[in-house]
């Protein structure tokens, strides 16, 4: 059976890494989080000092890229893959609302993009994944066969968001989290580098009022159409 690709963008907290994690699975595909990749390295300029509150030493990161090495490994137990850096499990360190305020800053930096991309087109090259992020339909891979650009309303979005940190622990508040939500939208839809938009060929998917298992049979439908379409 053909393999395909599939790109999943949106804006964040909209539950793309939720439903394509299942797809893979469902799929028998590779699932890779690209956000992630982007986290570990803002995690990485935080842990350093080259970045914190009104502070950002840009040069310092990019003189530092060739230090950061990320990689994925699946864990049985979880069922998904985990994001270590530098040989160091930093799955639960970049989820932190600390890590969301400053990842938007560093993912407009061209040069960390770039070494990004390529990465993430090499973890891709065999087919069989599914990828989410900003940019994977448009630069990534352009060229991926079902390409899906998921939204729902900022408050929504905020409203998973803080249930989900308020579940870890973190003592957060709601208008904390919505402020986040509506800063990174607007930081990464009109950042120069590759910003957030839909691309021509994708099926946008607005899931404000959809459930998880309503939408994961959605997007499920999609694929197996489009795998049987290629095959
Ligand atoms: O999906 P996420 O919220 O974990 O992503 C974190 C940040 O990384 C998000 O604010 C924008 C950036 N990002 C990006 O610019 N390009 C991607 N392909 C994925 C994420």
């Amino acid at each position: 059976m053909h393999k395909i690709t599939i790109a999943i963008d949106g804006f964040s907290s909209t539950g793309k890494s939720t439903v394509a994690k299942r797809l893979a699975t469902a799929l028998g595909y590779v699932y890779v989080d690209s956000g992630a990749m982007y986290r570990a390295v803002t995690f990485y300029a935080m842990k350093n000092g080259f970045i914190a509150e009104n502070h950002f030493n840009k040069q310092q990161l990019i003189n530092h890229l060739d230090d950061i090495n990320i990689d994925f490994k699946f864990n049985e137990s979880l069922g998904f893959a985990e994001v270590y850096l530098n040989g160091q499990n930093i799955e639960k360190d970049i989820r932190t609302l600390d890590v969301s305020q400053f990842v938007s800053q560093v993912a407009t930096v061209s040069e960390v993009r770039e070494q990004l991309v390529l990465q993430q087109q090499n973890f891709g090259k065999n087919k069989g994944v599914v990828m989410d992020g900003r940019d994977i339909g448009t630069v990534v891979f352009p060229e991926a066969e079902l390409k899906l650009f998921m939204t729902a309303s900022a408050e929504k979005r905020a409203q998973r968001r803080y249930d989900e940190l308020i579940e870890r622990g973190d003592e957060v508040s709601f208008e904390a989290v919505l402020k986040n939500v509506q800063s990174r939208d607007h930081i990464d839809s009109t950042r120069e580098d590759s910003p957030l938009t839909m691309a021509d060929d994708a099926i946008k998917v607005d899931n404000s009022n959809l459930n998880l298992d309503e939408q994961f049979e959605f997007i499920y439908n999609l694929a197996i159409d489009k795998i049987a379409e290629c095959n």
